[in-house]
């Protein structure tokens, strides 16, 4: 990128490079926008990733090892891997072995997460295939996302990352504290903005924010740098949620059951801006209908139908694309790179994919 102005010496991003959206211009050049396009950086890391994450799914036990079988056929997006990859990358190192690990087992945590979360969502669907514990019931489905949580444990003790141990471990003690706060929040029915967001920066940013971090932290001692890398984590992942939170409201398929966190009398951010703007009766109708504990098509449609009237859906939208303009303008302060450009398209894909 021979004609892209070098970073602002201080590492914060200069505003006068800034776009109205906050958006860096300079960063426009040539961001890949497919997740194909977005990884090619990091394919060869990639590989090491994977030789990694296969080995610690093994088993000798014949069951689990069935199962997890299942786990590595399903097809999940390995954004998080990416993501640490890409951002050791763009912090200008040579992804390391601590590198890889890492991706590793940010992918396990994350999928011993997922196991978990059907059993507590009561979902029968992920990755467009049956969830475990619709196949194998909610009992193995627990001791699967145990058996995944130890083996990350185990990968980086075994090799002393204790580093990204401490990033990571910090991650899942987060995610547990927001996914409680979300049960606790679906019982009272009485979650605002400002409780929302703190519900998915835990369940979810502490993740994405863990794996910019720790990938910075494998190849980087700035601590400016990699502070700056854990902030656009941070800001990314809340976008993610949101995006994965409007999926719920939408039409076509994204791999996972629609509908489900009305169900599961989970109120998200489109819902919660709408009963703010409506009346007093209107919001008792409302949450009426979502403390219902059985849900049928119509009481699903009547709340979608609120919620596209009080411009929930396109508030949770604008500020899911005010979030993503955030995360690329703390990526201005980097040097200009390859992966640097797929952070960019990291940060337009989470908004605009489709599953
Ligand atoms: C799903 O994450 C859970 C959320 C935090 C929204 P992903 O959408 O990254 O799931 P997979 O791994 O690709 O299935
Ligand atoms: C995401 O929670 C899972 C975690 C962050 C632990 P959700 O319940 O909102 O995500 P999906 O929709 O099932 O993937
Ligand atoms: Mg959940
Ligand atoms: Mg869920």
């Amino acid at each position: 990128m021979p004609n892209a102005p070098s970073p602002a010496s201080d590492g914060r991003a200069s505003s006068n490079r800034t776009g109205e959206d906050g958006e860096a211009l300079a960063l426009d050049r040539a961001v890949p926008t497919s997740l194909d396009d977005i990884r090619a950086p990091v394919e060869a890391d990639l590989d090491a990733f994977r030789s990694y994450f296969r080995e610690a799914m093994r088993s000798d036990h014949m069951l689990l090892d069935k199962i997890t079988q299942y786990v590595l056929w399903q097809k999940g997006k390995r954004i998080r891997p990416i993501l640490v990859l890409l951002s050791a990358q763009a912090c200008g190192g040579t992804a390391a072995d601590t590198t890889h690990r890492a991706a590793a087992l940010v992918e396990l945590l994350h999928t011993a997460t997922l196991v978990h979360d059907d059993v507590v969502d009561d979902a029968e669907e992920r990755r467009g295939v049956f969830s475990i514990n619709a196949l194998w019931k909610n009992k193995i489905a627990v001791l699967l996302g145990d058996f995944l949580l130890s083996r990350g444990l185990l990968l980086s003790l075994d090799h002393n990352d204790y580093s990204i141990l401490h990033t990571l471990s910090n991650a899942v003690r987060r995610m547990s504290e927001g996914e409680l706060l979300q049960i606790e929040k679906a019982r009272l029915l009485d979650i605002d903005e400002e409780t929302y967001f703190r519900i998915i920066s835990d369940k979810t940013a502490s993740l994405i924010s863990a794996c910019t971090k720790s990938g910075a932290v494998s190849v980087t001692d700035d601590e400016a740098l990699v502070e700056r890398m854990d902030q656009f984590g941070e800001t990314l992942g809340l976008a993610f949620q949101i995006r994965d939170d409007l999926f719920d409201f939408s039409v076509e398929d994204a791999g996972k059951p629609i509908g489900i966190d009305l169900q599961e009398k989970k109120m998200t951010l489109p819902l919660i801006v709408s009963l703010r703007e409506a009346g007093r009766r209107e919001q008792k109708r409302i949450l009426k209908i979502v403390d219902q504990d059985e849900k049928d098509h119509d009481d699903l449609r009547t709340i979608a139908a609120f919620v596209d009237e009080h411009g929930g859906i396109e508030h949770a939208r604008r500020k899911m694309e005010s979030l993503a303009a955030e995360a690329r303008s703390l990526l201005s302060g980097l040097p200009p790179s390859e992966a640097r450009a797929s952070l960019v398209g990291l940060t337009r894909f989470a908004i605009q994919r489709s599953r």
